[in-house]
């Protein structure tokens, strides 16, 4: 099907349809199985499985961040190559929110009560950057998806030592991460000016403290 048959009031409705999945939905379906899958879930004491619990809450939060950012930019990004590898990114993204969601759950927490209010701030963010420009537009997708992975190293560091199923998981999400960043700037991406790399990490870390505590 081409995608060009689609009119921009179309792309708006089926990523509102896309919203309401990912925000109320139930756990979505990965593509890929988790990498926790079959690895032993090795006890853990009440506070090490609260604060794994906390810190993979806010990496599902970050995965629903990432999933707004690319449905976003997928509704105003002008060129249809750019919009399908916006798209083509969400999908990926859907499994890291797969995964996180099923890993929180193990680990008795809860997902963030936030999410509806994280969703449509980063959908805003992500539309915004696709008017501006699609070289702006990949440039934003590979300076946040670099925040991720400096994010992600930080948090395999803080995750207890016997938590190998969390680790696995932030593992792959972060090589994955890493890979969406170097499709952006592959695909033309422009360097972000330093003020605005700046905002993103003050606005990152506003998210992650919140997120660990609701
Ligand atoms: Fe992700
Ligand atoms: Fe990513």
């Amino acid at each position: 099907m081409n995608e060009r048959l689609f009119s921009f009031t179309d792309r708006l409705i089926a990523q509102l349809d896309q919203a309401l999945h990912t925000v109320c939905g139930p756990t979505p379906q990965a593509e890929r199985a988790s990498p926790g899958t079959g690895k032993k879930d090795a006890p853990l004491s009440a506070s090490e499985r609260e604060l794994a619990g906390r810190l993979m809450r806010i990496n599902h939060v970050g995965e629903i961040c990432a999933q707004a950012l690319y449905q976003g930019q997928a509704v105003t990004a002008r060129l249809p190559d750019v919009r399908g590898k916006m798209e083509q990114a969400a999908r990926e993204e859907n499994d890291h929110l797969a995964w996180t969601d099923e890993r929180i759950r193990e680990l008795g927490s809860h997902t963030s009560y936030l999410n509806p209010l994280w969703y449509a701030g980063s959908f805003a963010i992500g539309a915004i950057a696709g008017v501006i420009g699609d070289k702006w537009s990949l440039g934003f997708v590979a300076e946040t998806e670099k925040q991720v992975v400096e994010h992600l190293a930080e948090h395999l560091q803080r995750l207890p030592a016997a938590d190998e199923k969390s680790r696995v998981i932030l593992e792959q999400m972060r090589d994955d991460e890493g890979h969406h960043a170097t499709v952006a700037v592959e695909s033309g991406g422009a360097e972000l000016p330093g003020s605005v790399r700046q905002c993103m990490r003050y606005a990152s870390k506003i998210m992650t403290r919140t997120a660990y505590w609701i």
